[in-house]
């Protein structure tokens, strides 16, 4: 599958007529298609507008009406470089010069993941810190410190609050969008607390736990704060025990898990009479949903997890853009503004596997998001953060010249004579050794959807990196973001542009009068111009 798209992009090589050896592709290539890279006044004019840009940037020094919290799950900054180069070469070019929807965002900085008990941290308890603005031990969700994991009677007393739920006491709406399953722990940490973050329904709490007053993380999904609009997969933690699945109605490990035989969807739209709440399990009525006539709306599309993009039923499931989307329109009706958390949540799960494809994959969906959220707001009023909980130890490098697809090969052999990927996993279930030596990947696909990487060491599951992630950021109060922060800072930025609490001595509103709604400039247009501008000359 390859091979047609490395054809297309020689095709301007072919019709000069060149005849070249494979090898010498890559450096002609360049030549030919980057001739414009090799004057300086190319760089000097793309620098000199991106100078003219940073110079006329101003603060927004006002109180956000919106915030939407983009996390994407283990997306680290080798990740994003990756995705990047991908979502490029999806659109026929080299990859490089691509520019993200997040790399628009003028405001960055760098955040510290680790947690209370752990250099390396799990999707909870930075959940925890990014949430409520508390850094939490490993395992719990939407508990301080103090809490112990798996100890039911820890968690009384040591709860902390999300900003979602802030949002909501002041009276704005508030949802969440996740590709895991909804009850997973980034989305968890915004409405639940709990000693285990995989107390998904009751049925998955020890008895002794159930005993002390524990209670599992779906029904604290429909209980603890009303969520106007719920949307990723989890269906399966709804339903009383035995209940068929509506979308695999054969299937026994996918039937209702709930011992206490309550059906939470059902709690959830019958909590708020007044409103008109929809549910819906499948893309055609989620495609039918009424936004202007909708105040809530729970989508669940699978019984856990959605399925990679990739393997996405198009016909049957949204895409994460979609729900995003939706998520926004219905929000945006409260005149007093909304929170929406957002989260890929599958690249990470893709990194565990060891295959680059399915992670990177979900990172250009959720960059694509971001995307759809941009065109839907102003920058004006929604302040947008873009993130992740943590980082993977997946790299990308070896001397690949430019263009090399993200997928393929380092030009040159490694010491054991054999070809080697660009992309690489420190440890993880892509170490194969046969009689001692590295597997020869010389006849192997790699550029299938499911080839799995070459690693160091081996283990079932590839772990997360210990690295700093980025915060990227834009709107009211984003230039609070720079430096070198601790993750739950993101929680305290959040909360004091909104006017949440505990701020109260926070921005003042903006001005009645703002006329400069959106002055949102995208730089691919900037490059765009400067493309045009130097070629016309
Ligand atoms: C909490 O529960 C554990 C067992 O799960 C027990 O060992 C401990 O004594 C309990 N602590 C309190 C304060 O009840
Ligand atoms: C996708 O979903 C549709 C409608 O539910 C179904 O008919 C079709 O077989 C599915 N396609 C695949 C490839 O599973
Ligand atoms: C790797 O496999 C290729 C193709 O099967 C073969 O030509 C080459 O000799 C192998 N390299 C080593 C070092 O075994
Ligand atoms: C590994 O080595 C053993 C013993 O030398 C040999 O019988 C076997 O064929 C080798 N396996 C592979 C896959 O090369
Ligand atoms: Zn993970």
């Amino acid at each position: 599958m390859q091979t047609p798209h490395r054809w297309l992009r020689n095709l301007p090589l072919i019709l000069l007529g060149t005849v070249l050896l494979a090898e010498d592709w890559a450096a002609v290539e360049s030549q030919v298609l980057y001739e414009h890279e090799r004057e300086p006044a190319y760089w000097d004019a793309q620098a000199k507008s991106t100078l003219d840009a940073a110079l006329k940037l101003r603060p927004r020094e006002h109180q956000a009406k919106n915030i939407i919290l983009f996390i994407g799950d283990g997306m680290g900054v080798s990740t994003v470089s990756a995705a990047r180069i991908l979502e490029g070469q999806m659109q026929g070019n080299a990859g490089e010069e691509t520019v993200l929807a997040m790399d628009t965002f003028p405001y960055v900085a760098l955040s510290k993941t680790y947690s209370v008990d752990k250099q390396v941290a799990d999707s909870a308890s930075t959940a925890t810190a990014y949430h409520c603005g508390v850094k939490a031990n490993a395992k719990t969700v939407g508990l301080s410190g103090n809490a112990v994991a798996y100890e039911c009677n820890t968690t009384f007393g040591n709860e902390v609050y999300s900003v979602l739920r802030r949002a909501k006491a002041k009276g704005k709406s508030v949802g969440i969008v996740t590709t895991t399953r909804v009850q997973h722990a980034s989305p968890a940490a915004a409405y639940a607390h709990s000693v285990s973050r995989s107390w998904y329904s009751d049925a998955d709490l020890p008895s002794s736990a159930r005993h002390q007053g524990c209670v599992d993380i779906a029904t604290q999904l429909v209980t603890n704060v009303d969520i106007d609009v719920i949307l990723g997969g989890g269906r399966m933690y709804m339903t009383p025990k035995g209940t068929s699945d509506p979308e695999y109605p054969t299937s026994n490990s996918r039937k209702g898990d709930r011992q206490d035989r309550r059906n939470l969807i059902d709690v959830w739209l019958k909590a708020k009479p007044t409103k008109n709440s929809h549910y819906v399990w499948h893309r055609k009525e989620f495609d039918e949903i009424n936004v202007e006539t909708t105040d809530r709306l729970m989508g669940l599309f699978e019984p856990k997890d959605m399925r990679f993009e990739v393997f996405r039923n198009t016909t049957r499931d949204p895409s994460i853009v979609e729900m995003t989307e939706k998520a926004i329109q219905i929000l945006s009706k409260n005149p007093k503004g909304y929170f929406l958390f957002v989260e890929g949540g599958r690249i990470d799960h893709g990194h565990h596997d060891g295959i680059a494809k399915l992670a990177l994959t979900e990172a250009v969906m959720f960059d694509r998001a971001i995307d759809r959220a941009s065109q839907l707001t102003r920058e004006s009023d929604t302040l947008t953060v873009v993130t992740a909980d943590h980082s993977h130890v997946f790299t990308f490098g070896g001397n690949t010249p430019r263009g090399n697809p993200i997928f393929g090969l380092a030009p040159k052999k490694a010491d054991d004579q054999m070809p080697f990927t660009s992309i690489l996993y420190a440890n993880g279930p892509g170490y194969v050794h046969i009689n001692g030596t590295r597997g020869n990947i010389t006849m192997v696909d790699y550029y299938d959807e499911e080839y799995m990487q070459q690693a160091a060491v081996p283990l079932d599951a590839e772990t997360h990196g210990g690295e700093d992630v980025a915060i990227y950021a834009k709107g009211p109060m984003a230039h609070l973001f720079h430096g070198v922060k601790e993750q739950n800072y993101v929680a305290h930025v959040m909360a004091y542009a909104a006017c949440l609490e505990p701020y109260t001595d926070c921005p003042p509103p903006p001005h009645s009068h703002t006329s400069t709604a959106c002055a949102n400039t995208p730089s691919n247009l900037i490059f765009g111009l400067i493309g045009l501008i130097w070629f016309s000359r």
